[in-house]
């Protein structure tokens, strides 16, 4: 997509879309967890890395060069932490915090918004158990995310789907046992919108099923992509382009559904880029 036309891609606003995101990731996870989930981790960023130095990912950058342009102006630095190497990015910072989740029998995995699909493959490389089906409205970053699935190897368990805004996925009720929504709420500013996204990821997981998300955190006075004052507490009368999210936010969202937090770490609520895991049902 154009960025002319894309609140992501706002020419007069710099964005960075993940690098609030990037604190203690990997590292907290060798700190708190045993040894073999860090092992397997560190493994997959090795597989990365090794895709990330090769030929054919040379010939990939180039095609996405012709495609997109635009992206080749950002900084070096920022295109590839964000867009050419993003695969390790989430390998590094959202696969960890992820983890406590990923060891419940999780086998069938929503990437809701997965652009072009870096979450997605990241976890098939970590949970070769898994298998992801990402949804994006963008059609061009899907058809990035399954050449970028068969570059890294696991096109065989990520597919990826192109879903117009505000139509239902295709999948049927409780498909999944988790959704993963990674940087994607701040975009749909509108209530409706915002509310027809987490409406359709309820939907589509289980009857006990997580739901997963990663998003700037809207308890901050100012809108942490772009550092706007006001965005995150006065949307409408300020036109955001932009707006974070919570926890309490995707609760209310979900209603008549009632999600409860799962398993999260206080802390996590309350960074400037927060993530938080929901579950479906009331009783444990
Ligand atoms: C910053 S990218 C994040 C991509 C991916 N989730 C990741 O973490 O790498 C945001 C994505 O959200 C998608 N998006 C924005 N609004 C959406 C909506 N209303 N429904 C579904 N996807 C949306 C965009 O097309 C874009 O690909």
């Amino acid at each position: 997509m154009d960025p002319s036309g894309d609140a992501k891609g706002d020419p007069g606003i710099e964005y960075h879309p993940m690098d609030l995101n990037t604190a203690g990731g990997l590292e907290m996870l060798e700190l708190t967890t045993d040894c073999g989930t860090a092992a397997r981790l560190r493994h997959a960023i090795d597989a990365a890395e090794q895709v990330d130095g090769s030929a054919d990912f040379d010939r990939f950058v180039a095609r996405l060069r012709e495609r997109f342009p635009w992206r080749f102006q950002l900084h070096p630095d920022v295109l590839r932490r964000d867009y050419l190497g993003i695969v390790k990015q989430h390998l590094q910072n959202l696969i960890p915090r992820m983890q406590p989740y990923m060891d419940s029998g999780i086998r069938r995995v929503l990437d809701f918004g997965c652009g072009s699909g870096g979450s997605s493959i990241a976890l098939a490389l970590a949970y070769p158990e898994v298998r992801c089906f990402g949804t994006d409205i963008d059609a061009a970053e899907i058809e990035v995310a399954k050449e970028r699935a068969a570059l890294y190897g696991v096109a065989d368990r990520c597919e990826f789907f192109h879903v117009d805004i505000n139509q239902e996925l295709p999948f049927a009720q409780g498909s999944f046992d988790l959704s993963l929504c990674s940087s994607v709420l701040e975009y749909a500013v509108q209530k409706d919108a915002r509310m027809f996204c987490v409406q359709q990821m309820v939907r589509a997981v289980s009857k006990r099923g997580l739901l997963f998300f990663s998003v700037p955190n809207r308890i901050y006075p100012f809108e942490i992509h772009t550092g706007k004052w006001g965005w995150n507490y006065f949307p409408r009368w300020l036109g955001a382009r932009t707006v974070d999210c919570g926890f309490w936010e995707v609760q209310r969202l979900a209603r008549p559904e009632k999600l409860r937090l799962y398993r999260c770490a206080l802390l996590r609520l309350l960074t400037p880029w927060t993530s938080f895991c929901l579950r479906k049902g009331l009783a444990d």
